[in-house]
């Protein structure tokens, strides 16, 4: 269940809850797509990082270890020990994305493995099937993500597929809850809105799947190639369109600033592998901008990484001990990393809460925009 506790301009307070806990939102879901976070960060680690809803993949633990092994070992949550809400991506733009031979067909996709080039076939209902074996909090639908730009065409004859596979995800989500026999009976489904970067077909979407009264809707197929720009002009044009009483995800996105400008464009929930994998390289943030921790200059320097970061690593170890690390190939330097870089995301939520709650978002976007963008 949704609740919108506040609004200013298109920016929303609210707090999604679920049937493992309550977040509040704007959130910044973490993500472990295999049921780990990259960089040896486990469930432990996410609550004392602030997460509130953590992102796996139906994909990946398809493949490895099995859901049916997750479903006998009692679900997800009691898998990998994190109690709190856990959101399940469908599987369809890992399949676009990961595997390199694929066929689309009305049906469903066929693809080869990415593990061992086995061939598997994976279409609405099987997603949503292997999301209710998992048992998370949060399943999404299966959706077909075109690259951007695609022709026009094909983005409109995919959109209208993605709407048919949706109509094919609720029926089959419906039967599944019938059955009773689930890990998380109260397990909800998400609709994602495609249609590439063209505004009229991401519209018509939109209006399509608001009819079907999903639990939640999300904007999928952006931060694919296309610019920062035109990702924007298109949340704009599809937000008048999503229902204000049901929490809006923005998926896949993004930066701080990428954040920060979907915020003020009335979306809740984000997710991002960025600040994980720019970690693993060494590329920090701050609330003065990106910093890369490797750099010589930091050879000497006995400060935290932020002073203003109140994070288990800033709160113990110098810039000058991590850039050692990561000097020494040491899997601590990626720990560290990860470990700060994630709890700031979730700080910087916080943050943008206590401004929405505040009424004073605007000043803060104002200030922050140009901050959390630059290099320092
Ligand atoms: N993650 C980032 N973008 C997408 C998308 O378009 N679809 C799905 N299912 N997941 C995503
Ligand atoms: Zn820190």
């Amino acid at each position: 269940m949704f609740t919108l506790l506040k609004t200013e301009g298109r920016a929303r307070r609210g707090q999604l809850t679920c049937a493992h806990g309550t977040a509040q939102t704007p959130v910044f879901m973490n993500v472990g797509t295999q049921g780990a976070i990259k960089g040896a960060v486990s469930a432990q680690d996410l609550r004392e990082i602030g997460c509130q809803i953590e992102l796996s993949n139906t994909y990946h633990l398809h493949l490895r270890p099995g859901d049916e092994l997750v479903k006998e070992m009692g679900g997800l949550h009691r898998f990998m020990r994190w109690d709190g809400p856990i959101l399940t991506d469908s599987g369809g733009f890992q399949v676009f994305s990961l595997s390199g031979r694929r066929k689309i067909q009305e049906e469903g996709v066929t693809f080869a493995s990415h593990i061992d080039g086995r061939r598997i076939f994976m279409g609405p209902e099987e997603s949503i099937q292997i999301q209710w074996n998992l048992g998370s909090d949060i399943a999404m639908a299966f959706d077909e993500c075109v690259e951007n730009p695609a022709p026009y065409a094909y983005v409109k004859q995919s959109c209208e597929r993605t709407f048919r596979w949706l109509e094919r995800c609720k029926t089959e989500h419906a039967r599944l809850k019938q059955l009773a026999d689930g890990v998380n009976p109260q397990q909800m489904l998400f609709g994602i809105n495609q249609g590439g970067i063209l505004p009229d077909l991401r519209v018509w979407h939109m209006q399509q799947i608001a009819s079907l009264d999903c639990d939640g809707y999300a904007i999928g197929g952006l931060a694919v190639g296309e610019p920062a720009e035109t990702m924007y002009e298109i949340i704009e044009a599809v937000e008048p369109y999503m229902p204000a009483e049901k929490p809006r995800y923005l998926m896949g996105v993004g930066t701080p600033v990428n954040i920060l400008e979907g915020v003020a464009r009335g979306v809740d929930m984000f997710d991002c592998v960025l600040p994980a994998r720019n970690a693993r390289h060494g590329k920090l943030y701050t609330w003065n901008g990106a910093m890369n921790i490797k750099n010589e200059k930091y050879k000497r320097d006995e400060q935290p990484i932020d002073p203003a970061c109140r994070c288990p690593v800033c709160r113990s170890f110098s810039r000058a001990y991590l850039r050692h690390l990561f000097a020494a190939g040491e899997m601590l330097a990626m720990r560290l990393a990860v470990l700060h870089n994630l709890y700031f995301y979730n700080a910087l939520m916080d943050r943008i809460r206590l401004a929405l709650e505040e009424g004073t978002f605007e000043a803060f976007y104002r200030e922050y925009r140009e901050k959390l963008g630059a290099r320092m």
